[in-house]
């Protein structure tokens, strides 16, 4: 495992660290004893950092990684998300009270007593022109609940605001070989403030480790199925946003170039590497194969520079229509 600078923050991340959702929910049933499994075996294999929510679950995956936690030794970044309990998901709800009643939650959850980072979990866009909110998240720096702070957003435009305020240590956002926007416009940005970038989706849901075919189908409470079309939340955290027959065919193309001793998630996963503005992709793993499995694509050598064209291409030709110009 290779490690790169996370921001300001002084920590050295494993370059491909750990996506807690699945271990969550919302993805089909995940057993407790394969989320624990999952997470040993990303730890087993050098992985430091684990991103996480209060809402994954309910609490399920903070839990589970306190849990896992208690067992190890080594030091492992967690950070988690705050903002989706709010019911209604409000800009007016990103306010002292409510964002210090999550954190106090997270913390119960985690069984710490400092979060290491807080992400706001995918505000309207509203709240990054509210500086009172940054101000509470200064505040809760200043009180000791939490060592540091970053945003997770949907569009490049909102992480370029988002920037704006000085002690944003990292921004969070949705970049894979589906969705190169965030490289043309905004890892440039980020590295002249020294605001640590968190690749999330790096498998576009699952589409880029190509094993799905036009057959696969996914369970009732898989976001895969309930939120194909967008019906619970932003449709760009399924799939990317990619229609899912559209992903099928690009995957079969990435297939066709897949380097010898790979498998296509490890070649995903050392594509968005290749890219030194990124700290750490966050794969999401079910189980210790997959955890495995992409840990592995550290070791992976540099992609050729007409391996990059390639993907490229492949990118401008079936992807880009459909979600360049919307995130
Ligand atoms: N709004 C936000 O802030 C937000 C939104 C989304 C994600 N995230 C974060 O980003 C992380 C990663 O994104 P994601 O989990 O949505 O998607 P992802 O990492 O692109 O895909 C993860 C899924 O792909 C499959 N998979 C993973 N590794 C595999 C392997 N080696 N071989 C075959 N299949 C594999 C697993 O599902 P199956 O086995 O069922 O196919 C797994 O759940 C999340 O866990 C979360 O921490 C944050």
């Amino acid at each position: 495992m290779k490690y790169r600078p996370f921001g300001r923050t002084g920590w050295q991340v494993s370059e491909i660290s750990f996506g807690a959702w699945a271990i969550g929910g919302s993805w089909g049933q995940v057993s407790e004893a394969d989320a624990i499994d999952a997470l040993h075996a990303a730890i087993d294999h050098g992985v430091n950092f684990i991103d996480t929510a209060d809402v994954y679950g309910d609490g399920r995956s903070e839990r589970l990684i306190s849990q896992v936690l208690k067992d190890r030794s080594e030091e492992i970044v967690v950070v988690t998300k705050a903002g989706r309990r709010l019911d209604p998901h409000v800009a007016a709800g990103y306010n002292r009270q409510n964002l210090t009643a999550f954190v106090e939650r997270s913390l119960k959850n985690l069984g710490v007593s400092t979060l290491d980072l807080v992400q706001l979990h995918c505000p309207p866009t509203e709240v990054y022109y509210m500086p009172e909110t940054f101000g509470v998240l200064d505040e809760l720096v200043k009180d000791g609940k939490i060592r540091y702070y970053g945003v997770s957003v949907e569009k490049v435009e909102e992480a370029i605001k988002a920037i704006e305020y000085p002690n944003v240590q990292s921004v969070q956002i949705i970049f894979n070989i589906f969705r190169q926007r965030p490289a043309d416009l905004f890892f440039d940005l980020a590295k002249q403030k020294q605001v640590a970038i968190l690749a999330r989706v790096p498998l576009a849901s699952g589409l880029l480790t190509g094993k799905m075919t036009r057959k696969t189908t996914f369970p009732q409470d898989d976001h895969r199925n309930f939120n194909r079309y967008g019906e619970s939340f932003d449709v760009g955290e399924t799939f990317s946003g990619v229609d899912f027959e559209t992903g099928l065919d690009a995957a079969e193309r990435i297939q066709a170039i897949l380097p010898l001793g790979a498998t296509m998630a490890q070649f995903a996963l050392r594509w968005i590497l290749m890219f030194d503005a990124v700290s750490c992709a966050i794969p999401g793993a079910k189980n210790r194969r997959q955890a495995v499995d992409n840990a592995m694509a550290s070791d992976l050598p540099p992609l050729s520079d007409e391996t990059m064209a390639q993907i490229r291409a492949i990118y401008d030709e079936i992807i880009r229509p459909q979600v360049h110009q919307r995130w």
